[in-house]
């Protein structure tokens, strides 16, 4: 009797060390960050608001752990196309292409076309294109700019 409660034990260390082991091995090759703080020194020289906590990994897991948002939402190509990855793979900051720094300025006589193409062409209007347009047409998610850049505390 006393033996095979032993071996039992033995067994159940023996499974637990080894989904340890398993769960250690899988951060290890995740590289979906869990939560980036949106603070590009390359795109601004000194920032005015609060920097913006991104939870990273929480828009990318699905419902209802996350709010199951695709890689290919917010990652594309270098023609805009939407990018089919999984945890692991690289990808090109937004910087790369959106690689304008600062604030975009609008000039007169500027038409809605051309205002947002221009945009676009700022990291600036890239982020806030995609984080904002989302949280608005889907009805979730913040849009106010203290909800994405808290106050600093005083
Ligand atoms: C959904 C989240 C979100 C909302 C809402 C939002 N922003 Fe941002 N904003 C960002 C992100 C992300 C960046 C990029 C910051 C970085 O990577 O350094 C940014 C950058 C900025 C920057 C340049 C960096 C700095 O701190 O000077 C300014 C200015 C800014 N936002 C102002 C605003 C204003 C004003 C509003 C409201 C009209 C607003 N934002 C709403 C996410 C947001
Ligand atoms: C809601 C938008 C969004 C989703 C969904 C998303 N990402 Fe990202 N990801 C970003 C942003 C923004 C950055 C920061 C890029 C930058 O700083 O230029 C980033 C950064 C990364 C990085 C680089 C991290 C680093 O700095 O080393 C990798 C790798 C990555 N994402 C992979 C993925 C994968 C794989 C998925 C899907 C499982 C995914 N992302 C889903 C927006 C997103
Ligand atoms: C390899 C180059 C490249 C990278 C990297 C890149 N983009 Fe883009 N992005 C483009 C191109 C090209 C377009 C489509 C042309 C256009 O509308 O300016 C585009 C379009 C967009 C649009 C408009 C989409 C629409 O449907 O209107 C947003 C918003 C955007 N990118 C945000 C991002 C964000 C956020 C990142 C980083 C997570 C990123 N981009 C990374 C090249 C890139
Ligand atoms: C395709 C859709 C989509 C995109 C793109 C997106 N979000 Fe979100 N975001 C959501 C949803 C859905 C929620 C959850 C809202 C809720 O449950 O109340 C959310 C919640 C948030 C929240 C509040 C909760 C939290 O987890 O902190 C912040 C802050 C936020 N998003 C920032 C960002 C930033 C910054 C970006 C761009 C880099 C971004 N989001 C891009 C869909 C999106």
């Amino acid at each position: 009797m006393k033996g095979k409660r032993i071996f039992l034990l033995l067994a159940i260390v023996g499974v637990a060390m080894f989904l340890f082991g398993a769960s250690i091995n899988a951060k290890e090759a995740c590289a979906v960050i869990d939560v980036i703080e949106m603070n590009n020194t390359e795109a601004f020289a000194k920032h005015k608001k609060g920097i913006c906590v991104f939870t990273h990994k929480k828009h990318s897991t699905a419902a209802p752990d996350g709010y199951g948002v695709t890689c290919g939402e917010c990652h594309h190509d270098k023609d805009g196309k939407a990018l089919e990855l999984k945890e692991g793979d690289a990808v090109q900051g937004c910087m790369e292409c959106h690689d304008k720094t600062e604030k975009p300025k609008k000039t007169r006589g500027m038409s809605k076309e051309e205002w947002e193409t221009m945009q676009l062409e700022y990291y600036y209007g890239a982020l806030h294109a995609n984080c904002k347009d989302c949280h608005k047409t889907g009805g979730a998610g913040p849009t106010r700019c203290s909800e994405c850049h808290p106050k600093p505390e005083k």
